[in-house]
């Protein structure tokens, strides 16, 4: 996959984009990125890319020449036309729209500022307006980054086990179960019994459970989304009928 982003701030991207799966995913092939600076797309003598808003009101938007320049000049020779704004007032991203996106061959990402960006650029040139929580941030660049990193782990051949995206929270509308390592003793805090017991379904199970049991406390409209098996059926019922205290197998 492609990636150009578009960016007030490109250098904050650099040093997370350099290390751990980005960059992996960067050296074999599977993934480049271009960063480029809105501000080298302003015709104006001042370099000027926001300007006070129509109406009146507080803070400055991003003006629409300096975008639609730089997202003519860089998409021209890209077939896709998936472009991304990061607003607040996006549709809010999930696992399904992080996979939809991994499939793409090309993106274009298009990072807002200030109190927004010129509504002619969502309205002509951005298919997907993106927002990574109901909460409002000082720029778009973390979102990209949050989009371009859920994206990443997701393209075939990244992540060396191909099963643990699979696996992942949100794959299946469920919560992880709880994980641990050694020591199986720290500090008088011992890892259940069935994880060192070697039996495989037994720990299967118990995940199950335990992925069951967090998703009905923590996240229970998610288990709208799922399908539920037998296994799944018998093991809510038990966590539907225990107090919280005794749910320890
Ligand atoms: N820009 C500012 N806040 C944002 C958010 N929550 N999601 C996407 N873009 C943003």
């Amino acid at each position: 996959m492609h990636c150009d982003i578009l960016s007030l701030f490109p250098e904050v991207f650099e040093p997370y984009v350099k290390s751990s799966i980005l960059g992996r995913a960067q050296s074999k092939g599977l993934l480049s990125l271009t960063l480029h600076n809105i501000r080298q797309y302003s015709q104006n003598k001042h370099l000027q890319v926001d300007d006070v808003s129509y109406g009146g009101g507080p803070g400055m938007v991003l003006k629409p020449e300096p975008i639609f320049r730089a997202v003519r000049a860089i998409a021209r020779e890209q077939k896709s036309k998936r472009v991304i704004l990061t607003t607040p007032q996006g549709q809010p991203f999930n696992q399904q729209l992080a996979q939809e996106l991994a499939a793409e061959k090309y993106l274009l990402i298009i990072c807002g500022r200030y109190e927004g960006v010129d509504e002619r650029v969502a309205q002509e040139l951005v298919t997907d307006e993106i927002s990574i929580g109901d909460y409002v941030l000082t720029g778009g660049e973390l979102p990209a980054l949050v989009i371009l990193d859920a994206i990443t782990r997701l393209i075939p051949g990244v992540l060396g086990d191909e099963t643990s995206a699979a696996r992942d929270s949100f794959s299946e509308a469920l919560l992880d179960y709880p994980h641990y390592t050694r020591p199986a003793d720290y500090e008088g805090v011992h890892v259940p019994q069935v994880l060192l017991s070697g039996n495989h379904e037994q720990i299967r199970r118990w995940r199950r459970y335990q992925a069951l049991k967090r998703t009905y406390q923590r996240r229970p409209e998610l288990l709208k989304r799922l399908k539920l098996s037998d296994e799944d059926r018998e093991l809510l019922t038990q966590i539907m009928g225990v107090n919280d205290r005794q749910v320890n197998i």
